[in-house]
């Protein structure tokens, strides 16, 4: 990606012609009192306007001119704190939002927090190998991008930019049922594999097309989401009211009346009809009959749940506590992997979701037992920002301090990582 320099003044004697110049080169460097202060990756004028103003406050508050160089995104919560000036109230709440009291999305954090790691030393380090098979494919690193839904709230191009982030990577994208662009159009604009992420949906004979309109646009799995017959108590969601704005849809849901509207439940009941409530374990069969793709379970957060979803002949497992937005107070997923991961026993990879933001949080998931992790939030973050780009960062950036942890703890390979890199006192 090319750079482009600009001076703040530059910016602000002929914003047009300056961001006509920034989309040419992609990137934009911006300096000030002759020293750089932030990289951006702008998504329209007045975004860029508002992080020059954004800068300009932060320097006068600091008294330091070059002080609005810790403006720039070098770690994802660098970019937490800056998505939610890209979006509306209500689409921040619906991104950031957990359930309830937001226990279980915050524990999904702090667990990572709580594990220290054990390094090997004197082991040449010169070559560290991010490379992986998951399920009979080779991934460049262990990072996909979990399904998230409604991702034009977050990027006027949403899956499209997701997408363009992931072909830029070679991560793994897994498409939501409710995204807002239609599977076959991201599938169109994709070079890096694409698994669906399936909702069950009242009408079965839809569901079914669903899952063949799938396998048709090219997609290499299907991962059944588990872990919401009903939708969260969404407070944050409430209060704003949340709804899909005019122009956006459930684009994989047309010809649905779940297609379109709200689908919050209403205040006398806890049903909504976008998702289906009936759905057990005699629909596993259903679906593996539908389809030759791979069939993984998106949700499971129980050995015993683990040991049945195998023996139904599930080709692998998602620890997933949906980013802690449907049942609060279930624990963070990286303590139920270890059980699940024992319980599986090596019959079917285990990826984990929740509360990854750092490179250390995927060398520890990997240590417990998990073949790969996605990120949810971190890629919307991303999308917020930078569009395609800012996605790119963010799996970049995951890539890299994955990396540099290997690095540090002397495990130049994802095989190479084990329980031993978890420091565990007393044994
Ligand atoms: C989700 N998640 C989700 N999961 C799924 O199976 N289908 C979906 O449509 C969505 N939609 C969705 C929207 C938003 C805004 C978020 C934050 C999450 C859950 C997602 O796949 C994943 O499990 C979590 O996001 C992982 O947690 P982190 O990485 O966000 O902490």
């Amino acid at each position: 990606m090319k750079t482009k320099w600009i001076s703040s003044r530059e910016f602000s004697a002929s914003p047009g012609r300056a961001l006509a110049a920034v989309r040419r080169a992609g990137r934009v460097l911006v300096t000030g009192h002759g020293k750089p202060r932030a990289i951006m990756i702008p998504t329209s004028e007045e975004a860029l306007a508002s992080d020059l103003e954004r800068l300009d406050r932060a320097d006068s508050e600091r008294g330091d001119p070059a002080a609005g160089a810790s403006a720039a995104p070098i770690n994802v919560s660098d970019y937490a704190r800056m998505a939610p000036e890209r979006m509306s109230k209500m689409a921040w709440g619906y991104f950031e939002g957990g359930a309830g009291d937001e226990h279980t999305a915050r524990w999904n954090m702090e667990a990572y927090a709580r594990i220290r790691l054990r390094p090997r030393c004197l082991v040449d380090v010169s070559k560290i190998d991010l490379r992986t098979a998951l399920l009979g494919r080779e991934l460049p690193f262990p990072i996909l991008v979990a399904p998230t839904a409604y991702q034009r709230l977050a990027h006027p191009d949403g899956e499209l930019a997701t997408v363009g982030g992931a072909n830029a990577t070679g991560a793994t994208m897994v498409v939501s049922t409710q995204a807002n662009t239609p599977l076959e159009e991201v599938a169109a604009a994709a070079t890096v594999p694409l698994w669906f992420q399936l909702y069950v949906q009242l009408d079965r004979d839809f569901t079914s097309s669903l899952v063949r309109r799938a396998e048709a646009a090219g997609y290499k799995a299907l991962v059944l989401t588990v872990d919401a017959p009903v939708l969260g108590a969404r407070d944050r969601e409430q209060r704003t009211n949340f709804t899909l704005p005019p122009g956006l849809d459930r684009a994989n849901l047309r010809g649905l009346a779940a297609a379109k509207g709200s689908q919050r439940p209403s205040e006398d009941s806890i049903f909504s009809g976008a998702l289906d409530p009936g759905v057990t374990w005699k629909d596993i069969d259903w679906l593996r009959s539908l389809t030759s793709m791979p069939v993984l379970l998106k949700g499971v957060m129980t050995g015993e749940d683990a040991g049945r979803a195998v023996d139904s002949g599930i080709s692998g497992i998602v620890v997933s506590n949906h980013g802690g937005r449907t049942l609060d107070t279930l624990p963070p997923t990286l303590e139920v992997l270890p059980e699940i991961v024992a319980k599986v026993a090596g019959r079917v990879p285990v990826l984990v979701d929740g509360g990854i933001r750092r490179g250390t949080d995927i060398l520890k998931a990997l240590g417990l037992g998990a073949a790969a992790v996605l990120i949810g939030r971190p890629t919307i973050y991303g999308l917020a920002v930078g569009g395609a780009d800012g996605v790119a960062h963010v799996i970049n950036i995951l890539r890299r301090e994955l990396a540099l942890a290997m690095a540090l703890t002397g495990r130049t390979s994802i095989a190479a990582i084990d329980g031993s890199v978890i420091w565990r006192p007393g044994e």
